[in-house]
């Protein structure tokens, strides 16, 4: 298994896909993926266009769908629900499809979306991810971080740190056979420092400072958490994504 760290969607390659690609948007898209499917849902749907979102979600049944959109960490007008995975109970998205649109979090994962193998993860699945590429062993592994509007976000980055970490502590594998790009090594290292204080970290991250400004401290503290989720997203077709 060689894996490498990108952090943005722009900084990924264009030229090649990876047997398997990891989506992660920690603040919070791929957080509220993971809490959705845990909670009964059907599938996510994800979309960077908010008027295709209507469009295709149209065409569903009003009782097995819900539409979620999101910009600038703000709830868009109109959708019934934002970006927070607090809002994605059981009652609320139990054997529904979750349409979604999010700034930066969907365009990751439509930047990957044509390797054979594309997952969402978050700290709260990272446990599940790394069972999932134990069991797998692909050849090649993408993290690719969302970031923020094309720049590094420290969140994805410890989550791209904290998968690789785990991964080398639960194989036989080196950080020299593991590492595909120094971007891996960084991400351990971030991972390795503030372990133990995520939070605090996600305090002083730009988003993080940016959704403590909408009052979204809870959403902090959620997707804080590691390993509490045993769910492993998993897309089956272009930009749906199903309990693998
Ligand atoms: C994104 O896609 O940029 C994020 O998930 C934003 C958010 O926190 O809602």
């Amino acid at each position: 298994m060689k894996l490498f760290v990108y952090h943005t969607p722009e900084l990924t390659p264009t030229d090649k896909v990876p047997e398997c690609a990891i989506a992660v948007d920690v603040l919070r898209a791929t957080s509220t993926i993971a809490t959705v499917l845990a909670a009964g849902g059907e599938a996510v749907q994800v979309f960077s266009d908010l008027d295709q979102l209507i469009a295709v979600s149209k065409k569903w049944p009003p009782e097995k769908r819900l539409r979620a959109g999101e910009r600038g960490g703000a709830k868009v007008e109109g959708f019934e629900l934002g970006n927070s995975p607090l809002d994605c109970t059981s009652e609320l998205v139990q054997g529904r499809r979750l349409f979604i649109s999010t700034t930066n979090g969907t365009r990751a994962l439509q930047r990957v979306q044509d390797s054979p193998n594309v997952i969402a993860a978050a700290l709260i699945n990272r446990a599940a991810v790394v069972e999932f590429l134990k069991r797998k062993q692909p050849e090649t592994i993408w993290i690719v971080g969302s970031g923020w509007e094309g720049s590094f976000s420290l969140e994805d980055t410890v989550c791209a740190g904290a998968i690789a970490h785990s991964l080398l502590q639960q194989t036989e594998l080196s950080l020299e056979e593991v590492a595909g790009n120094d971007e891996v090594i960084d991400a351990i290292a971030l991972y390795s420092q503030w372990q133990d204080n995520l939070l605090e970290l996600f305090h002083q991250a730009s988003h993080g400072k940016r959704l403590l400004r909408l009052q979204c401290q809870e959403d902090l503290k959620y997707c804080s958490q590691t390993d509490v989720l045993d769910i492993l997203p998993i897309q089956t077709e272009i930009g749906v994504l199903k309990k693998g």
